[in-house]
């Protein structure tokens, strides 16, 4: 959910914010603009639509060793050219790019702005208009910055240039991810590091509420009140190669095709020399102080949160509450005496799941992050964290860090269960491997879900998804998957609750898409396959081997019973990349929606 790229150094700025832009697109946006600096001024360039519109827009004959540029999300504001960053300020001379919400927007307005025109109807424009009128009191462009950014409300990762200094991008964040990254000769600012991994894989946090000095050659870091602050360098592990598609059409189908691997790596990250589950003692001692698991997601981490609950409740005993992390704050439950929070978050970034983990650090509690991305935001503020080791994903839906999500859950579920001594009768990370293959076998057979979904969601407007027990989360994450990419209108139904209301939605030709992996569901589910199919609806079965009938569309093989919500997604990631397909939707980047999403 928009992305900020700056460079300062001696090669020309156009390619590396550019490429910078390209590399974030996944985040979500739908404007896009860069502003250059050389002696001539400023070069503002900036378009509604994609950065292969900007980068027609963009003069190549503009040379320059600086600049900032911004992929937009629209929040204040529709998408235009007008509310696309950069921004500028009255007369010109600053040019800054946001994201975040900034919430005293009204309030600064009209306190400070009165005899400003701003152009624009973004919340970032106050900022560098706000940063004009203080530097015009204090002649000091550092303290102006320092003086906005302490009055800014909200959440905010800015980067700002001053046309009248070429040697400076000014960097503050609060909430909103941002980092600043090292080269030699040249050094660059980014929301994250997937946009400058090209130019350098060492980088320097930002914390909330400081404000950075990038120069060419040095990064001064500075609390609000201008005090330095020093800070050692990291380098980003991720390997450039894995961000980049490949031989395939689609992010979505590399990634989904990654998940065999990504098990085996989780495999092989959390076993020790005796094959044996290796958890941190830390992690494994919270778990086993608490006396309820809060877990905290959105979306499909939320999804692979309501599978983590069964695994944690039935293996290892310990009582666990599912929350949707938008809703906790304001319906906040009774909390038990020790709880643990646990955050998912593919990103680490996610703005509802970080103002629950604010505010359950304020009363003390601890907290477990398991994201994908360990020097995110959530990983850095928990106590702990597990990673996913599921290599960048980049396609906005969500697949590789769904499973990735649930057997690390699973491993979790299992260390805390043996370090209770509760006598478990099969090897978790043998069965582990069995997914895994099983997953490669349902990968292997693409066309036959490219078939499927061309008979079911070719000419469909809705669709409807049915399961029980285990496989009703499964479904809400089919449901999810299918409508975040085709558009389609898709719901998630426990199998009983049909007969309560939904079943007045099915008409002649309806596609119902019925989930049978488990043994003591797989009767009644069936039972309301009949009831659909009986109303016109067009049925579709996936079975577990074992649980199949002769009429079944799919028989998936054989897995732990506790385990194939990991297999059994699978087909219904390739159904919904397929809809997608067919129905020519843009598969990596639907519509309105952003990959990491940084506001609340
Ligand atoms: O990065 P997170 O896991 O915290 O993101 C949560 C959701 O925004 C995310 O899972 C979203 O629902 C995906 N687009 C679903 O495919």
């Amino acid at each position: 959910m928009c992305g900020i790229v700056g460079y300062i150094g001696n090669n020309d700025t156009k390619e590396v914010l550019l490429n910078g832009l390209e590399k974030l697109e996944y985040r979500g946006y739908d404007s896009a603009g860069i502003a250059t600096s050389n002696d001539e001024g400023i070069q503002l360039f900036k378009v509604k639509g994609r950065i292969a519109n900007l980068r027609e827009k963009v003069d190549n004959s503009v040379q320059s060793t600086m600049g900032i540029g911004h992929t937009r999300w629209a929040t204040h504001g529709a998408p235009s050219e007008e509310n696309a960053h950069p921004h500028q300020s009255a007369s010109g001379r600053f040019t800054i790019v946001h994201n975040g919400v900034i919430e005293n927007y009204y309030e600064i307005r009209d306190e400070y702005l009165a005899n400003v025109s701003l152009k624009s109807e973004t919340d970032t424009e106050i900022i560098v208009q706000l940063i004009e009128v203080l530097n015009d009191k204090n002649n000091d462009v550092a303290k102006s910055f320092r003086q906005a950014v302490a009055l800014l409300k909200g959440s905010y990762a800015l980067a700002l240039i001053d046309s009248k200094d070429q040697e400076k991008i000014y960097v503050a964040k609060n909430k909103s991810p941002l980092l600043v990254g090292l080269g030699d000769g040249f050094n660059l600012v980014a929301s994250d590091a997937m946009a400058t991994l090209k130019e350098t894989d060492r980088y320097v946090e930002i914390h909330d509420k400081e404000v950075v000095i990038v120069k060419r050659d040095f990064v001064e870091i500075q609390s609000l009140d201008g005090v330095a602050i020093e800070r050692e360098p990291y380098t980003a592990e991720i390997d450039a190669t894995d961000i980049e598609k490949g031989t395939y059409p689609h992010f979505m189908l590399k990634e989904i095709d990654e998940q065999p691997p990504v098990i085996r790596k989780i495999i092989q990250e959390y076993k020790d020399d005796n094959d044996s589950i290796k958890l941190d003692q830390d992690i494994r001692q919270a778990m086993l102080d608490s006396d309820r698991v809060y877990i905290i997601a959105a979306g499909t981490s939320y999804h692979a949160g309501l599978v983590g609950k069964q695994l944690i409740e039935k293996l290892a005993n310990v009582p666990v509450e599912v929350h949707i992390a938008s809703e906790f704050s304001y319906n906040m439950p009774l909390l038990s005496e020790k709880p643990l929070f646990v955050f998912i978050s593919q990103s680490g970034e996610t703005a509802d799941s970080r103002s629950v983990l604010v505010e359950t650090k304020k009363l003390g509690h601890p907290a477990l992050t398991i994201t994908n991305v360990p020097g995110s935001t959530l990983s850095r503020e928990a106590d702990f964290t597990l990673h996913l080791h599921a290599g960048p994903e980049i396609a906005v839906a969500s697949t590789k860090a769904y499973t990735a999500q649930i057997a690390v859950l699973a491993l979790l579920a299992v260390d805390t269960a043996q370090a209770k001594g509760i006598d478990l009768s099969f090897d978790p990370l043998q069965e582990l491997g069995i997914v895994a293959s099983v997953m490669e076998s349902l990968t292997d057979q693409k066309e036959e879900f490219e078939k499927l979904a061309k008979e079911f969601f070719t000419e469909t407007r809705n669709a409807f998804y049915i399961g029980r027990g285990m496989d009703y989360f499964v479904v809400q994450e089919a449901s999810l998957k299918l409508k975040e990419i085709s558009y389609i209108q898709a719901e998630g139904f426990a199998g009983g609750e049909l007969k309560h209301g939904t079943i007045a939605l099915i008409e002649e030709g309806t596609p119902v898409i019925a989930l049978s992996t488990q043994a003591n569901v797989n009767y009644s589910i069936r039972g309301n396959v009949q009831e659909v199919a009986a109303r016109g609806a067009k049925t579709c079965v996936i079975s577990l081997e074992g649980l199949e009938q002769e009429s079944d569309t799919f028989v998936l093989p054989h897995v732990h019973e506790l385990l194939t919500p990991l297999v059994s997604v699978v087909p219904m990631q390739l159904l919904a990349y397929y809809a997608a397909l067919h129905r020519d939707c843009d598969v990596d980047k639907p519509r309105n929606l952003a990959k990491s999403v940084t506001v609340e």
